[in-house]
């Protein structure tokens, strides 16, 4: 019997000390101290023998009992100690470094400047009932200059020299090329706006720039006068400076109004008085506009005898710049993120 017991002892010892996971140790347990382990094959057997026997055995039986728990105990403890020095080893992080990009601040992006201003007008305009058109970038001649009362060889188009291809298309020089695609489709009444990028053949420099934006506006209808030109510019502008604006008009030449003009507004920065923005004259030039030309409204194929109408045409850079008090058309291009994060 007492050999027995050895036997299961060094056994049981042998394999703790082999096992090498801690589901090995719960199956050693089991197998020896559980309700059909060795062990306890033993204790359960206890009955057959002599009282003096039973003492012995029953004695040494506790004995080996306590040594195979103490045993199991401790290499329990063991294992969970290496397992988790080994996780330490393994799958240990420097603190001190950059936390990976994924788990940064994000910074989220924004729009550029440009596009907020466009969106803002868009927004004003809309709330007048006016609908936003777009149109290509590479046009045609013909809806850049020629249906905008500007035919060839006329010198009216020296003022605005493109980029050309080689097929003679180019680059829209301005949105107005978008007024005869609008309007050749669309029946009057209405009121447009095309908000978009365009370009010229400039030597750029502070104030000039090859691309840059421009937002168009048309309204055509029954009577339409200057002074509806008026109301809705000047309320552009007060949705823009979110106070009352005044305005002025000065004649200016389009080939396709008549009349045209040159819009200004009272200078922002200095309410008038004259200051280094409004170059001391208490107004800002704003924009190209004017009652649209007969010829223009027939190329749209409307009938100027029956309806009448008022476009504009304003640069968004120009606009933005004296807003923000920027000095260098060219940052808008720039592509530099220290000008854009300013916005
Ligand atoms: N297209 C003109 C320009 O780019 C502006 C303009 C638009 C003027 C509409 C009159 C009417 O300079």
């Amino acid at each position: 019997m007492e050999e027995k017991l050895n036997k299961i002892k060094q056994e049981a010892i042998e394999l703790i000390n082999s096992s090498k996971l801690l589901d090995e140790i719960e199956e050693i347990r089991v197998k020896v101290l559980g309700r059909k382990g060795m062990l306890t094959d033993i204790l359960r057997s206890l009955g057959q023998l002599t009282p003096e026997l039973k003492n012995v055995v029953g004695k040494k039986s506790n004995e080996i009992k306590k040594i195979i728990e103490d045993a199991l105990d401790a290499k329990k403890e063991e294992l969970t100690k290496s397992g988790f020095s080994e996780i330490a080893s393994k799958e240990w992080i420097d603190v001190t470094l950059n936390p990976p990009v994924s788990t940064r601040e994000r910074k989220s992006g924004y729009l550029h400047p440009i596009s907020q201003t466009q969106y803002e007008i868009e927004d004003i305009l809309t709330s007048m009932g006016f609908q936003i058109l777009d149109g290509p970038e590479a046009e045609t001649e013909y809806y850049n200059f020629e249906a905008l009362n500007i035919p060839k060889f006329h010198p009216a188009r020296d003022m605005q020299d493109t980029f050309w291809t080689e097929d003679n298309n180019l680059l829209r020089t301005h949105t107005s090329a978008i007024q005869i695609r609008g309007i050749e489709k669309i029946k009057p009444p209405f009121r447009i706006m095309a908000p978009g990028r365009v370009f010229r053949y400039e030597a750029t420099d502070a104030s000039h720039e090859h691309t840059f934006y421009q937002v168009e506006g048309m309204m055509v209808g029954k009577d339409i006068s200057i002074s509806h030109l008026i109301y809705v510019m000047e309320e552009v502008l007060k949705g823009i400076f979110k106070k009352d604006v005044k305005v002025r008009l000065r004649p200016g030449y389009f080939p396709f109004v008549e009349p045209g003009f040159e819009l200004d507004f009272s200078c922002m920065i200095c309410g008038g008085d004259g200051c280094r923005v409004c170059k001391q004259s208490g107004w800002i030039e704003f924009l190209g506009c004017g009652l649209i030309h007969p010829n223009v409204l027939r190329a749209g194929g409307i009938d100027p005898d029956e309806w009448s109408g008022f476009a504009f045409g304003m640069g968004l850079n120009r606009l933005i710049m004296m807003q923000a008090g920027i000095n260098d058309i060219r940052h808008f291009m720039s592509g530099d993120i220290r000008f854009i994060h300013q916005f």
